[in-house]
């Protein structure tokens, strides 16, 4: 065992290695799992008592000499590599993905441009509302089903902060409408109003292909004297027109909204069928895309507006509804799951 050690021992000090492969080589022959060491030792076992007192400190001696070779080149194989991984420019670089910007985002922003052209302004409210603004100020009557807990996801006040100041206000809640934002409005200012307000609105439905407890609406509002629902009319007509190409034709169904008097639902001719029947429209050839009315006079008097000097009209549309209707999506949850690839389909429609 003596001679084989002195014998491994010069082969040692003469390995000089040229190369990373040429040192792991003599890594596993040496001090691998299966190598010459781990043999040496196991060896070792089967010796007699008195050498092993000797054929011990040899042994040690020895490995520690082959681990100390492998240590004095291992540093210097190592930053060779990275050294010539940085030097080497000409190397193609690794590529990173961008994110893309979410098709909810762009076609908001296209509703947003339309509209400004007509000299619409933007306005933005609150996601937490209270009742006056989500529903008293718009004429829902106190038993009104959209007031159910069904619907409306209420916010709990955090506990131990409550003073007499807040248990006399009334209960707040996720805004279900972006109407609530046409309150907040006129109430801080003078008539006449032209605005636009996107925002998202939740409702407590059950997570499916056709529906989310929350989703993005865009609310239209325009108060001055002497407004009609002709102009509501046109400044729709015109909106369809620029939103989904000429041609595409609208109609007006009656309706009914708390706030609005008359009300209507405003339909357009399939964009996928043009009008011939298919399953996106049931057969039909129109589909539903906005609700909107003249404005409620009792609206008008709820936040200081004399209903007898002005009138006005108020649309709101899903934006998600308008994005599938331009794009053809039949999941909602696609939409909230951000998955890159369904993103990124939708980056070069920008305007
Ligand atoms: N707020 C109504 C809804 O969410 C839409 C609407 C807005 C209708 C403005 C008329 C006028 O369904």
């Amino acid at each position: 065992m003596q001679s084989k050690i002195s014998q491994y021992t010069t082969e040692i000090e003469a390995f000089e290695p040229k190369t990373a492969e040429d040192l792991e080589r003599f890594r596993i022959r040496f001090l691998g799992t299966k190598g010459i060491i781990k043999d040496l030792f196991d060896e070792f076992k089967s010796v007699s008592a008195e050498e092993k007192r000797v054929l011990g400190k040899v042994l040690n001696q020895f490995k520690q000499s082959a681990e100390a070779k492998f240590n004095a080149f291992k540093d210097d194989f190592t930053e060779q590599t990275n050294a010539t991984n940085k030097e080497d420019l000409t190397l193609p670089g690794e590529g990173f993905q961008i994110g893309a910007r979410h098709p909810l985002s762009l076609v908001r922003k296209q509703i947003v441009e339309i509209f400004k052209r007509l000299g619409f302004v933007l306005a933005e409210g609150p996601e937490i509302e209270d009742d006056w603004h989500n529903f008293s100020a718009l004429n829902f009557p106190e038993e009104h089903p959209a007031r159910d807990m069904q619907d409306t996801f209420f916010v709990q006040k955090p506990t131990g902060t409550e003073s007499d100041e807040d248990t006399k206000q009334e209960a707040f809640a996720l805004r279900t409408h972006t109407s609530s934002v046409q309150v907040r409005l006129m109430e801080a200012r003078k008539p006449p109003f032209r605005a636009l307000m996107p925002g998202r609105v939740y409702r407590n439905e059950a997570i499916s292909a056709r529906a989310h407890c929350f989703f993005h609406q865009v609310e239209g509002l325009y108060v001055d004297e002497k407004v009609s629902f002709a102009d509501l009319k046109q400044t729709l007509y015109y909106f369809v027109q620029e939103m989904y190409g000429e041609g595409t034709k609208v109609r007006f169904r009656p309706s009914y909204f708390p706030f609005t008097e008359p009300s209507a639902e405003m339909d357009i001719s399939c964009t996928i069928c043009k009008g011939a029947g298919c399953p996106m429209c049931k057969q039909s050839g129109w589909v539903e895309i906005l609700g909107c009315g003249m404005i409620d006079p009792n609206v008008l008097e709820n936040v200081g507006i004399d209903s007898k000097k002005y009138t006005g009209f108020a649309f709101g549309m899903g934006i998600e509804r308008i994005t599938n209707l331009k794009y053809q999506i039949k999941d909602l949850r696609l939409f909230s799951e951000n998955d890159v690839r369904f993103l990124k389909q939708f980056e070069t429609e920008v305007i």
